[in-house]
């Protein structure tokens, strides 16, 4: 066996990340908050460029919690632009790469030209069959799991299922990606070791990375530092950063 292959099948399937500290960044600098959301956009395209060239199956970046609705007004509508920016100028990119994107929460609460963007940018890449690129926005691990009670309750109340026939496999179908793996590595930046709402259910049994790195800084080196941790820690299997590295560039 190539020793790519050993690697390749040693890496995440699905990786999390909590993209976190920019306004700490930010403030470091001197600069308004702001300034770090921007820049923490650069740290998303490196990152998504990474992860595909490592043929990483799926990653999901927390780019906006429920419970971020408050922050100021106009830091919250910054972001809002800011995202809206982002999904019209990076789409066709995206999508000349086979990568497909989508958004994960409760988009309902977002503007209707927010809301119109979003469902352009998951019709356009759709049927892309490279990595799954999912942007949690006005997400929350509660609301998920709460959204496929609701499902399974519904069952219940046509008589379809009794309640004390419910499983988990049934809520792990309702919750939102049932279409991939459960999350084998979370990334934190910024030193925080909590998880703030995010995906409760699909991270049970997740390895879980932390990093002083504001997010700001975060770039293809940090990704490659996470994951060969990852596949040092959970698959018992040595190797070094170097190797992980060189299957990035092969790719
Ligand atoms: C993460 O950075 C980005 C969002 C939550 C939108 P923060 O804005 O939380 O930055 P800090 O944690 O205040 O430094
Ligand atoms: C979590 O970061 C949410 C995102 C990264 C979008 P926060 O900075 O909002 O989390 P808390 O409030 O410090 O836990
Ligand atoms: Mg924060």
């Amino acid at each position: 066996m190539q020793n790519s292959e050993v690697f390749n099948d040693s890496l995440p399937q699905h990786i999390a990340i909590i993209m976190d500290g920019n306004g700490r960044w930010a403030k470091s600098k001197g600069k308004p908050r702001v300034f770090g959301h921007k820049k923490g956009v650069s740290a998303v395209r490196k990152t998504i460029s990474a992860a595909a060239k490592l043929e990483i199956k799926a990653i999901t970046l927390f780019a906006f919690s429920s419970e971020n609705w408050r922050r100021p007004e106009e830091e919250v509508g910054l972001l809002m632009e800011l995202f809206i920016t982002v999904l019209s100028s990076e789409i066709k990119k995206l999508h000349k790469n086979n990568l497909r994107l989508r958004i994960i929460g409760d988009i309902t609460r977002f503007n209707d030209r927010l809301q119109r963007k979003i469902a352009d940018a998951e019709a356009l890449t759709e049927n892309n069959t490279g990595m799954v690129i999912n942007i949690a926005a006005n997400y929350g691990g509660k609301w998920d799991i709460t959204e496929a009670l609701k499902n399974v309750a519904a069952r219940v109340e046509r008589g379809e299922l009794k309640a004390a026939d419910i499983t988990e496999d049934m809520i792990s179908e309702h919750v939102t990606m049932s279409d991939l793996p459960d999350v084998d590595l979370l990334i934190r930046t910024s030193g925080e070791c909590r998880i703030s709402n995010f995906m409760l259910w699909q991270m049970a049994y997740a390895e879980m990375y932390f990093t002083e790195q504001f997010w700001p800084e975060f770039n293809e080196d940090s990704l490659v530092e996470a994951i060969t941790w990852f596949v040092n820690r959970e698959r018992r299997f040595g190797c070094t950063g170097e190797q992980v590295k060189a299957l990035m560039e092969a790719n």
